[in-house]
């Protein structure tokens, strides 16, 4: 059985280096887009403090709407229009949008009553947009530029990983 070399300190949370380094170990030798992001939510999940929500919003290519994919949280919005929200924005700029007040931000789209903060990175392979990945928190400015920097390194790690 292949063997994981991951860890998170005992009683504590990983650093971003050690999520990256544990994302690389997770994603090796399966290349298939929704186990991969599957697996990818649930180490920023249970790797990081203060999460109410992470999970992947796909671009369905269909429709040209985000569509929401594997995640870890509560029930979430289905369908997400490019431009709508903040992760509409974040795909449709195709940048990381930080907002430390979710009611601060025209248009952000409630799923979650609890989440007070987002932190929404762009998923882009060969120059083509895959989708977006987002993280929630139930704090008020939980989400830093180390966290950006840090999920987008996450992200770099799982656009190699795919077959996208
Ligand atoms: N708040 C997001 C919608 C997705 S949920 O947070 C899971 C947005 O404004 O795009």
């Amino acid at each position: 059985m292949h063997e994981q070399h991951y860890e998170i300190a005992e009683g504590g949370y990983a650093n971003y280096a050690e999520l990256a380094r544990g994302l690389e170990s997770l994603l090796a030798g399966e290349p298939d887009l929704i186990s991969c992001a599957a697996n990818t939510t649930s180490l920023i999940y249970y790797g990081l403090p203060e999460l109410n929500w992470v999970g992947f919003y796909l671009l369905d290519a269909a429709s040209g709407d985000l569509l929401v994919g594997p995640f870890q949280g509560r029930p979430a919005c289905v369908r997400i229009p490019l431009g709508r929200g903040v992760c509409g924005t974040a795909a449709a700029e195709r940048r990381t949008v930080l907002v430390a007040d979710v009611h601060a931000f025209p248009g952000h789209i409630a799923c979650d009553a609890a989440s007070r903060s987002e932190l929404v990175v762009p998923v882009v392979s060969g120059g083509r947009l895959i989708g977006v990945l987002d993280l929630d928190s139930p704090r008020l400015g939980r989400f830093d530029i180390t966290d950006a920097r840090g999920i987008e390194s996450l992200v770099e790690v799982f656009v190699r990983a795919v077959d996208a």
